[in-house]
């Protein structure tokens, strides 16, 4: 798992460009699955199991894209100008590095403060990329860039960049292998641009008209010194969304889940995140409704270059996972 999770993280595949995921995933997924389509957004959609009696039509979201920097000009001396594909918090990017997805890296740096107490604005800000004229840049305005930092395994605990939502992802490529068998039929989306608005959801979901939505995808902590409150914390277990910003889960699917947590002994926490949402938010509201819920990975430093989740809330994530799907559902 630790080395499937590496391998995603270490991709290179921001909104609108997550070519280079998707052929990761695919070469993953394919071998597991009864059918593996992309559609026009790109999202990768693979089928496993046909609906039985008893069985329902599910839809899995994971995001394969990541949050990024999007080159906006560039001045006369060379310096890149950007802005965020996603969001980005300009605190997290002095000194760090990107990689833009034509191969060429860059370091950001930024303008001279008189106050350095203060964080550098975003418009403040810019990639170095070792040119010194507009004319010798090799990067055009509109080019595309994610952070680039190695994955780190700290044992129990692992950061990467991009965690979000490559966990998901990989919960997800995870359960396909440990589900035997199913009275339902489920797709396992993996989806596009969920950083710039939930776009790949909401065409999916609309293609497969699922009968419940499930999304798997990060969450905020409240475990960290002077942390936003919030009654989640790492290494205690996969969260049940009951709320976030964009999305009240389906009753019946929140009480579902816990049930199965239960049954199968496994350890949740309940979720209320103030900011933020998921896949689900748009598969909730396509066609004529579709009850939903997310499973939340619980991750520090969320939009970083070094976001922390822990090794046992992504095992109990995937075992949660494979429980709901194995049987029968009665809502
Ligand atoms: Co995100
Ligand atoms: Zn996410």
């Amino acid at each position: 798992m630790k080395d499937l999770i590496q391998k995603l993280t270490e991709t290179f595949s921001p909104s609108g460009y997550e070519h280079d995921i998707r052929q990761v995933i695919r070469n993953e997924a394919e071998p597991l699955v009864d059918e593996i389509k992309v559609d026009a957004l790109g999202n990768l959609i693979a089928r496993k199991g046909k609906l039985g009696k008893n069985g329902k039509r599910i839809m899995l979201a994971g995001h394969m894209d990541e949050i990024g920097l999007i080159a906006t000009h560039i001045d006369e001396n060379g310096f890149v100008r950007f802005s965020g594909i996603g969001g980005l918090y300009p605190h997290t990017l002095f000194s760090g590095r990107v990689r833009f997805v034509n191969g060429l890296t860059g370091v950001i740096g930024g303008e001279r403060i008189a106050d350095v107490s203060k964080t550098l604005s975003i418009s403040q800000l810019f990639i170095d990329v070792g040119a010194t004229s507009a004319k010798d840049c090799p990067i055009k305005t509109g080019d595309v860039a994610a952070f680039d930092r190695p994955f780190f395994d700290m044992g129990r605990r692992m950061v990467a960049k991009a965690m979000d939502d490559r966990v998901g992802c990989a919960v997800m490529i995870e359960a396909l292998r440990n589900l035997k068998s199913s009275p339902n039929e489920i797709y396992f989306v993996f989806t596009t641009q969920e950083e710039v608005g939930l776009r790949g959801a909401a065409t999916s979901a609309f293609g497969i008209d699922p009968e419940i939505g499930i999304s798997l995808d990060v969450t905020g902590t409240g475990d960290t010194p002077k942390a936003r409150k919030m009654d989640v914390g790492l290494g205690r277990g996969p969260a049940i969304k009951i709320k976030d910003g964009g999305m009240l889960s389906d009753v019946r699917v929140v009480q579902w889940m816990i049930r199965t947590a239960e049954k199968a002994k496994l350890p949740y926490q309940r979720e209320v995140l103030e900011a933020g949402t998921t896949d689900a938010t748009a598969i909730q509201v396509t066609r004529a409704g579709v009850p939903v819920g997310c499973i939340s990975i619980p991750c520090r430093y969320i939009h970083s270059p070094s976001e922390m989740v822990d090794t046992n809330d992504v095992d109990n994530a995937t075992k949660l996972l494979v429980a709901l799907l194995s049987a029968p559902i009665t809502l």
